[in-house]
C-alpha cells in the first residue's frame, strides 16, 4: 500500500513539475509560430511611407516583371515563373481581363487557363510577390483593353467613366472578382502586396470622378494592400489619386519622368511600372525590337537612382483566337497575334540575350548568386501537313448557323445571339438580295474590313481606305454578301466607346440604303467548330481552291508532343484551328509568318488542324521549330 502510494505522490510531484516547467515555459513560447508560417507578422505589408518602400518594415525594392496568365498555356506558368525568379526577380504583375472572366454578363469564368487563383498561388509557391492590375481597363494590347463587348449594347456608354451603365457593371464584376482576391493579399497571407487603379487613366481622363469611384470599389471590397496608378508619359499629370501611389511607364530612361513624380507626391519611393522591354507589332508594320543592351542600360539606370521597376513585359506570351486588341491614332492598325513583345522570355518561353545579361546586373544589385535557369526546351519540326479536306463557308452556313432577320444592318454587338450578350469577335457575314449593279457605298461604316460577294464570286474589299466598290451588272435577283471582320478592338486612346464591329450603319447601292438582312454571326467558337466537323459536305480539296472556306488535315505527332510554329506559306488571311481551339490570326502582310503552337494543345497521334481561309489557299502549312515574326525594325 505505502509503496503503492510513495509511488502515486512521486507520479503527482513528477506531473507538479512538469507544469510548472510547462508554465514557465509557455509564458516565454513565441505564439507566433503556431501561426501558419505564411501568415506570421503580416500585418504591415508593403508601404510607402518615404523614399523607399517597406514590406513588414524591411527595406524592399521591388524587381518585378510582367506575366499575363491568359496569354500562356497554364501547364507552362510554373516554368516561366521560375525564370522570372532565376533571373533575379521577387515580384510578378499581372492584368486581369474583364472580357475573358465574363464574357457573358453576369457569367464568370475563372476556370482552367483563367483560374487566377491558381496563378497567384502557384507564384507565391515559387516566392514571388504579386502586384495585381485588376483594371477594369487594362489596355495591353487586348481587344477594348479587357472591356467586354456586351458593355457596347448600350448606344449611350461611356466606358472609363462614372456612366451608372458602366459602374454598374462595374461593380457587379468586382464584387465577383475581389472576393476570389482579397484572400491572397498579402496580410491574409497571399503573395499580393499591392493592386493598380485601373491604367493609364491620365491619358484618357474623361470623367475626374472616375479614378476615386474605382480606388472606392477596391477598398470597399477588402483591398488592403497598397494601392497605385501608372502612367505614360501623356497621362502623367492628370493619372494622379490621392492615397495610391503613382508609378510611371517607359522605355528610354528619362530622368524627367522620375523626377515628376517627385513633384506630385514628395518623399515617397520611386518605381517604373511599365519599363517596356520591347514592343508589341501590328499586321502591316515590321517586327519592332530592342537592342538588348540599350535595355539592360536603361534598366541599370533605373536601378541606379534607386527606383523599384516592372519589366513590361517578362514573358508576352500569345494574343490566342480573337483576342488582340489595335491603336487609332490617325490609322487604324490591328495587333498581331504573337506577343512576343521583343521582351526577356520569348513568345514560347525561351531565353533571350536580355535574360543573361539582366540576370548578370541583378546578380550584382542582389549581391548573391542566383539560383540556375531551368533547362531549355527543344522545339519540334513537324515538317509539312497537308490539309486535304475541304469545305466552303457557303455549303456550310445554312446547316450550322441559323441566321438573325433584320431589315436594317446590325452591328455584332448587338446582334441577338449569346444569349442576349450579341456577338463579341470574329465574323460576321450581311446577306441581303439586289436585282442590279451599280456603285455599293460603305460609308465608312465597315468595321473592319469586308470581302464582298455576289452570291460566291468576290467582288472586292470596303475598308477604312476603300470606301466604295462597283457591283457588275447581271441578270435577275443575285445574293449581295458582306463578310466582315472585326479586326480587334482599339485598346489605347479616346475611340474606345466607337469600337462597335460589323455593319455600324447604312451600306448604300445606288445611293439607297441595303435592307432586309440576313445576318450570320461567325464567332467559331468550339461549339461552332464541332458543328463543322459533323457536316457532310467536307469534300477532296479542288484544284482551283478558293475562300472563304475551311480547309483539314491531320498533323501527326509520335511520342510527347513539343511545342511547335505553324508556317502559313502561300496562305492569304485567315484563323487556325488546332484540336478546336483557335490558335489565332495569320495574314500574308505580316509581319508574323508563323503561329506558335503550344504542345499542350496537341496530344499524340492525330492532331486535327482547321484552317479558315478568306481568299488564297496555300494547301499545305509547315510544322517548323523556330518562330518566324517578321522583317526587324530597331526601336530608337
Ligand atoms: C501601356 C499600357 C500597357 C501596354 C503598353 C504598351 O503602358 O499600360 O497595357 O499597352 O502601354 O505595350
Amino acid at each position: 500500500m505505502w509503496g503503492c502510494g510513495g509511488r502515486r505522490r512521486r507520479r503527482l510531484g513528477a506531473l507538479l513539475l512538469v507544469l510548472l516547467l510547462g508554465g514557465l515555459l509557455l509564458r516565454r513560447f513565441n505564439w507566433s509560430s503556431l501561426v501558419p508560417l505564411q501568415l506570421r507578422g503580416r500585418t504591415l505589408g508593403l508601404q510607402a511611407e518615404n523614399s523607399e518602400f517597406h514590406l513588414e518594415g524591411m527595406p524592399f525594392r521591388i524587381f518585378g516583371g510582367s506575366m499575363h496568365y491568359f496569354r500562356v498555356p497554364k501547364e507552362y506558368w510554373r516554368d516561366r515563373m521560375v525564370k522570372m525568379k532565376t533571373c533575379g526577380l521577387n515580384t510578378l504583375t499581372t492584368y486581369v481581363p474583364w472580357n475573358l472572366h465574363e464574357a457573358a454578363n453576369g457569367k464568370f469564368d475563372f476556370s482552367g487557363n483563367l483560374d487566377l487563383e491558381a496563378f497567384l498561388t502557384l507564384a507565391a509557391e515559387v516566392g514571388l510577390w504579386v502586384i495585381l492590375r485588376p483594371g477594369p481597363y487594362i489596355c495591353s494590347e487586348w481587344d477594348l483593353g479587357g472591356l467586354p463587348s456586351w458593355l457596347l449594347q448600350d448606344p449611350e456608354m461611356q466606358l472609363r467613366t462614372t456612366y451608372k451603365g458602366f459602374t454598374e457593371a462595374v461593380d457587379a464584376y468586382f464584387d465577383h472578382l475581389m472576393t476570389r482576391v482579397v484572400p491572397l493579399q498579402y496580410k491574409k497571407g497571399g503573395p499580393i502586396i499591392a493592386v493598380q487603379v485601373e491604367n493609364e487613366y491620365g491619358s484618357y481622363a474623361k470623367d475626374p470622378q472616375y479614378l476615386t469611384y474605382i480606388k472606392m470599389a477596391l477598398l470597399d471590397r477588402g483591398i488592403v494592400e497598397l494601392l497605385m496608378t501608372s502612367d505614360n508619359r501623356d497621362g502623367l499629370s492628370s493619372g494622379y489619386v490621392e492615397g495610391a501611389l503613382a508609378t510611371v511607364n517607359f522605355q528610354k530612361m528619362d530622368y524627367s519622368f522620375l523626377d515628376f513624380l517627385d513633384k506630385v507626391q514628395q518623399n515617397k519611393p520611386k518605381m517604373v511600372m511599365e519599363y517596356w522591354t520591347g514592343w508589341f507589332d501590328s499586321w502591316g508594320g515590321p517586327h519592332n525590337i530592342f537592342d538588348a543592351d540599350d535595355m539592360v542600360n536603361s534598366v541599370a539606370e533605373v536601378l541606379k537612382t534607386g527606383a523599384s521597376i516592372n519589366l513590361y513585359m517578362f514573358h508576352g506570351g500569345t494574343n490566342f483566337g480573337f483576342m488582340n486588341g489595335a491603336l487609332d491614332s490617325d490609322e487604324y492598325k490591328p495587333d498581331v497575334t504573337s506577343y512576343d513583345y521583343d521582351a526577356v522570355l520569348t513568345e514560347a518561353g525561351d531565353y533571350t540575350s536580355k535574360f543573361f545579361k539582366l540576370r548578370q546586373l541583378f546578380t550584382k544589385i542582389i549581391g548573391q548568386p542566383l539560383p540556375p535557369p531551368p533547362m531549355i526546351t527543344a522545339k519540334a519540326s513537324y515538317g509539312a501537313v497537308l490539309l486535304p479536306q475541304y469545305v466552303s463557308l457557303w455549303e456550310v452556313l445554312p446547316s450550322i448557323v441559323e441566321p438573325v432577320k433584320s431589315e436594317f444592318p446590325v452591328n455584332m454587338e448587338n446582334l441577338p445571339v449569346n444569349d442576349g450578350n450579341g456577338q463579341a469577335y470574329g465574323y460576321t457575314l450581311y446577306e441581303t438580295v439586289i436585282s442590279g449593279g451599280g456603285q455599293l457605298h460603305s460609308r465608312d461604316h465597315v468595321r473592319d474590313r469586308a470581302q464582298v460577294f455576289v452570291n460566291t464570286v468576290f467582288v472586292g474589299f470596303l475598308d477604312y481606305n476603300t470606301v466604295e466598290l462597283s457591283i457588275p451588272e447581271g441578270q435577275g435577283f443575285r445574293q449581295l454578301r458582306l463578310l466582315v471582320e472585326n479586326c480587334g478592338r482599339v485598346n489605347y486612346g479616346l475611340m474606345l466607346n466607337e469600337q462597335r464591329k460589323g455593319l455600324i450603319g447604312d451600306v448604300f447601292l445606288n445611293k439607297t440604303p441595303l435592307r432586309n438582312f440576313k445576318i450570320y454571326s461567325l464567332e467559331m467558337k468550339p461549339g461552332f467548330m464541332e458543328s463543322l466537323r459533323g457536316v457532310t459536305a467536307w469534300s477532296t480539296i479542288p484544284d482551283y481552291a478558293v475562300g472563304p472556306a475551311f480547309f483539314r488535315g491531320n498533323l501527326q505527332v509520335q511520342y510527347l508532343p513539343r511545342d511547335t510554329f505553324l508556317k502559313l506559306e502561300g496562305w492569304e488571311k485567315g484563323v487556325v484551328f488546332v484540336n478546336g481551339e483557335n490558335l489565332g490570326r495569320y495574314w500574308k502582310i505580316g509581319p508574323q509568318e508563323t503561329l506558335y503552337l503550344p504542345a499542350t494543345w496537341l496530344q499524340p497521334g492525330n492532331n486535327e488542324i482547321i484552317v479558315f481561309e478568306e481568299r488564297t489557299a496555300g494547301r499545305i502549312i509547315q510544322s517548323v521549330d523556330m518562330p518566324y515574326l517578321g522583317r526587324t525594325h530597331y526601336l530608337d
